[in-house]
């Protein structure tokens, strides 16, 4: 029978992965075994705590739904998936920063033409017009791209996360295509700051731990052009209370954009506003490349393992 001191132990759990047949996973799984085991030494962790952790894993798997990510949820607020984007966008070349994509991508959103209204059932929220552009590295423009867009409303709330879900179906949530000047427009309202979900054992651990749970007001974008770089990321909007605090990391200066306070009768594409309005003006430049952008969490659930 082999006897394993601490330092043994890590160097036989590594050695058992040698036959992996695919490089990256053997490499993957040999240096997450590296990292964990330095963890329990660094730490001296107890059986309570191990206990405790594997706990907090099961309850936040349990929270997991078709429409809730807790576990996405967990990588953000630890700042893993703002680490994993940067890892992985070093060099933007002038290219439109990225962010989090973050637990709300829910699933397949629905085409709507031009100048739609995505609140059409909000009766409290202030307009909001947003117009944009998908452009190449040069500035041309990129026709016929999908753009998801998916934003809180102003209560704080994503559409999934509220009743009316079931009756209403999504909104503050499409997806839009540019036209031949890489150009798309909708109508909605301002998004407010919202905080995480705190119900669940992520939101727990954020307010036992004195951290605020807040994220500044943003509005997702999702630009997925063939031949690019699939680009998710905010936009954020300049002023918020949060902007300098927020609780998944995922603010960059150039994601911040100036929302302007408008009382012209008209909107941009002509139609008449029925009262004070504001103006989100943004464009995305898209590096060229491939890449799958992210599938929403009911096609990865209904797909084998
Ligand atoms: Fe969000």
């Amino acid at each position: 029978m082999p006897q394993f001191n601490e330092n043994d132990l890590t160097a036989a759990v590594v050695k058992s992965f040698e036959s992996t047949p695919n490089p990256r996973a053997k490499f993957l799984l040999q240096e997450l075994v590296k990292s964990l085991h330095d963890y329990v030494r660094r730490t001296d962790l107890t059986f309570e705590e191990w206990e405790y952790a594997i706990e907090f894993l099961t309850r936040t798997g349990q929270k997991c739904t078709p429409i809730r990510q807790e576990f996405i949820l967990l990588s953000d607020v630890l700042g893993v998936s703002m680490l994993v984007d940067a890892v992985n966008h070093r060099e933007r070349e002038g290219a439109t920063q990225t962010t989090v994509l973050g637990p709300f991508y829910v699933g397949e959103h629905k085409q709507m033409p031009h100048g739609s209204d995505i609140s059409p059932h909000n009766v409290t929220g202030e307009k909001m017009f947003v117009q944009s552009r998908a452009t190449d590295l040069a500035g041309k423009p990129l026709a016929g791209v999908p753009v998801d867009v998916w934003h809180a409303d102003d209560d704080g709330l994503y559409d999934s996360q509220k009743p009316s879900y079931a009756t209403h179906g999504p909104t503050a949530r499409a997806r839009f295509v540019t036209d031949g000047d890489g150009r798309f427009f909708f109508r909605t309202i301002l998004p407010c700051s919202y905080p995480i979900p705190t119900d669940g054992p992520v939101g727990e651990m954020i307010v036992q731990t004195r951290r605020h749970p807040m994220r500044p007001a943003h509005v997702h974008f999702l630009v997925n052009a063939k031949g690019y770089e699939p680009l998710i990321t905010h936009v954020f909007i300049d002023g918020d209370k949060y902007i300098d605090s927020d609780v998944v990391f995922g603010v960059k200066d150039e994601l911040i954009a100036k929302v302007e306070e408008r009382s012209d009768p008209k909107m941009p594409d002509g139609k008449e506003a029925s009262a004070p309005w504001h103006l989100m003006t943004y464009e995305f430049r898209l590096k060229p490349g491939g890449g799958m952008a992210p599938k929403p969490m009911a096609a990865r659930e209904s797909e084998p393992a």
